[in-house]
């Protein structure tokens, strides 16, 4: 016998219990962002490494150490996509979707790639449903969204947390970032060893530490969210305004840091206790400059994403059960006759199956009783032997006459 081949670390198989899970999550994204008027768009698998190096941007960890990079065989690097804003946001340029009326509103459900190290809840495949609204930065699109992300992971029994917080605009953002780079610098001896390393390449991250000398830093360190200019801080009270008139509530989190570059003003997130560690349901931001960095026209858009299996570990999800079928056909060595009824059965909409595995009659049966099957038609040489199940009861019938016994009441 050969050696065995397992899966990848970090990816898994959705076995047919799982499917019908995540089905479940799939439709029920779709039940939700349709009516709302969001479309789905799916972008491909990879794409040129330098979408992400620049939409993402350069310093994030997605791009230092969690892309799967790899030359096309001509010389141009490819990256399976870490994330689907970028790619949204490249296809929205190259198809001038913002010839379109605004806001354009996409959705996608799809496999993402991170090199991450594998634990529960994170994974090197795993699926995200995203939804994005480009063309409009009134404060009802930042909080459409975040309603829509209540209401799925509610419909989907999940509790969550909402984290909220605003990045400012980018020139904001520069300069808070040069003064909190400055203050962390004079408390240089204080913080981790990761954290003084990466002071001026990501002063941001700084929030992120679990080191206990670092944090006691980073609570009187200064904030972005006193920093805002007048246009930002209205837009934030609109947004919270317009929040707690959804009913959603939220608390405002100045420390919450996303792990990708493109941000502004708004930023979300969704945090489920149960996850443990990996406690990020969903989150998501708007991203004003996003649009104009890929070579389109300046474009204000916002959105989010959310981790199907995370969705799945937090939910309460009881999987449908396998549907039985209405006919079992058993038969002894008359595979012809067996396959045209299974064949007509089928046709007219039934679920039907037939014996395939060599079993004796007597293993058919029991096999029948395991799948639950309604009936069991018994293909025998002077016609069919239909046994209602539950019943007991059987008749002879013609081939013909099976299909209406069975659809009738
Ligand atoms: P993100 O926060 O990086 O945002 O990912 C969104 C969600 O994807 C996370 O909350 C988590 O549930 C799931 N996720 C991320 N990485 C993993 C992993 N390694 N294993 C399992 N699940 C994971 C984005 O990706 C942005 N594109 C969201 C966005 C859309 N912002 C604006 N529009």
């Amino acid at each position: 016998m050969s050696a065995r081949i397992a899966a990848p670390r970090g990816t898994f198989d959705i076995l047919p219990e799982q499917a019908a899970q995540r089905d479940l999550v799939e439709r029920t994204a779709r039940e939700l962002l349709e009516p709302a008027g969001y479309a789905r768009i799916e972008t491909p698998a990879f794409e040129a490494t330098e979408l992400f190096e620049r939409g993402v941007g350069e310093s994030t960890d997605i791009v230092q150490k969690e892309m799967y990079s790899f030359d096309d065989g001509g010389g141009r690097s490819l990256t399976l996509r870490p994330e689907g804003t970028a790619p949204v946001c490249r296809a929205y340029v190259e198809h001038g979707m913002h010839k379109l009326p605004a806001p354009v509103r996409l959705y996608y459900l799809g496999p993402f790639f991170r090199a991450e190290r594998p634990q529960a809840g994170r994974y090197r495949e795993f699926w995200q449903v995203g939804a994005e609204a480009l063309g409009s930065d009134d404060p009802a699109v930042d909080v459409e969204l975040i309603v829509l992300l209540h209401e799925l992971l509610t419909r989907l029994g999940v509790p969550a947390r909402l984290r909220l917080a605003s990045l400012a605009n980018a020139q904001t953002r520069a300069a808070y970032r040069e003064e909190l780079a400055a203050y962390l610098h004079a408390h240089e001896p204080e913080l981790a060893e990761n954290v003084r390393s990466r002071i001026d390449l990501n002063p941001l991250r700084a929030f992120d530490s679990d080191d206990p000398g670092t944090q006691q830093v980073m609570a009187a360190a200064p904030r972005l969210i006193d920093r805002l200019d007048p246009d930002d801080a209205e837009h934030f009270v609109q947004v919270r305004g317009l929040l707690e008139l959804a009913g959603v509530a939220h608390e405002v989190d100045p420390a919450l840091v996303r792990g990708l570059d493109y941000y502004t003003r708004t930023v979300f997130e969704f945090t489920s206790e149960t996850l443990g560690a990996q406690s990020g349901v969903g989150g998501g931001g708007r991203y004003d400059g996003l649009v104009e960095l890929l070579g389109g026209p300046r474009t204000p858009g916002i959105g989010w994403a959310a981790g199907i299996e995370r969705i799945i570990l937090a939910s309460d999800l009881t999987p449908p059960t396998a549907l039985q079928p209405d006919v079992y056909i058993a038969h002894e060595d008359r595979r012809t006759a067996a396959f045209q009824l299974l064949l007509d059965l089928r046709a007219a909409g039934l679920r039907a199956e037939m014996e395939l595995a060599g079993r004796s009659l007597k293993g058919q049966l029991k096999h029948a009783e395991r799948l639950g099957a309604r009936h069991v038609a018994i293909v025998e040489p002077d016609g069919v032997r239909l046994r209602d199940r539950e019943s007991g009861a059987e008749r002879m019938l013609s081939a013909e006459a099976v299909l209406d016994h069975v659809l009738a009441p």
